[in-house]
């Protein structure tokens, strides 16, 4: 909207054009600075590996921002011990350029130790909407990202943080923390950026042999299926039995293809209520997610 001339603080560095920063209690500083300025602060929190669905927060948040910082952590205590931590990619030249060539102001990339203190003794737990799905099936996944939100949050206290809508779960998570402990932040969710097939952008796409990259679309073909059925007002059960139709014939094994209450995630969809259609499943040694909202049905006459 208004891009100020960044300035590099003694330590900060500049690369790529955009002022890198690893110290939360100074980012904090110069977030607070530019609001007593009077500059709407906007906040895009990523691991990194940028690709465009992290970009189109990014525009977003300038779009209604005089300023924004994107943050780059590879948050370890989201992933599970058998999970792909170490091998994450983490092309962090690459991803600063990218932010510097939108206009970003900051990339805010900390060090673990300056999040996790040695010794660190302290988690947000969430329940409700953390518990089903991924929750079940990544133990601890959702306190690791609601504890380095807050943690995020605390070091960029930002007017408005957006997520995608991509991770459905985590913006009900994210949104519930935020509730819960009263954070002063706005939590906006953005539209899912896909491949032109369909296929949902996400970091972990890379992973996938071209064989499975071409597989991998069944997921948004299942919530195509989806989308079509709860239009067509079919029930619950033979909309997911389509999805695991469609998910088993190119060979996705399934972690869970589901139909849930939008803002609960409640197998009970009350009449006249939104929907979301959910869907996990792995190809080979990837996993992928996707969703798809469904709008609230007539209800039932009488
Ligand atoms: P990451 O997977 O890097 O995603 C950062 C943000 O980009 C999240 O809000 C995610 O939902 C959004 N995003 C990913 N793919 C997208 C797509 N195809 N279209 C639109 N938005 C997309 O999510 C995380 O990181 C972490 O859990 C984090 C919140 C940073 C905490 O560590």
């Amino acid at each position: 909207m208004n891009p100020a001339k960044p300035s590099t603080g003694t330590a900060a560095a500049a690369i790529s054009g955009v002022v890198v920063e690893r110290d939360p209690a100074r980012m904090r500083a110069a977030v607070l600075a530019a609001q007593r300025g009077g500059r709407r602060v906007g906040f895009v929190p990523t691991m990194g590996a940028l690709h465009a669905g992290h970009g189109s927060l990014v525009a977003q948040a300038l779009a209604r921002c005089d300023d924004v910082v994107a943050s780059v952590f590879v948050n370890p205590s989201q992933f599970g011990p058998t999970e792909d931590f170490s091998r994450y990619p983490r092309p962090f030249a690459a991803d600063c350029a990218l932010l510097a060539s939108q206009g970003v102001r900051w990339v805010f990339a900390p060090e673990t130790e300056s999040l996790y203190p040695a010794g660190h003794a302290t988690a947000v737990v969430v329940t409700g909407p953390a518990e089903p799905f991924e929750g079940m099936l990544r133990p601890g996944h959702f306190s690791g990202v609601a504890t380095v939100v807050c943690r995020l949050f605390l070091a960029v206290p930002a007017d408005v943080a957006l997520f995608g809508a991509k991770d459905w779960q985590q913006t009900l998570v994210v949104r519930r923390m935020v509730r819960d402990l009263g954070l002063p932040i706005e939590i906006e969710v953005c539209p899912t950026v896909r491949e032109s097939d369909g296929l949902a952008l996400s970091s972990r796409n890379a992973y996938l042999s071209p064989a499975d990259r071409q597989r991998a679309v069944a997921l948004h073909e299942s919530l195509c299926q989806a989308a079509a059925l709860w239009g067509a007002g079919q029930d619950v059960t033979a909309i997911e039995a389509a999805m695991r139709h469609i998910l088993e014939q190119r060979g996705v094994s399934i972690d869970y293809a589901a139909v849930v209450d939008r803002d609960t995630l409640a197998t009970q969809i009350p009449p006249g209520s939104p929907a979301v259609a959910l869907v996990a499943g792995r190809l080979g040694t990837t996993r992928l997610i996707d969703n798809q909202e469904l709008p609230p049905r007539p209800r039932p006459p009488g």
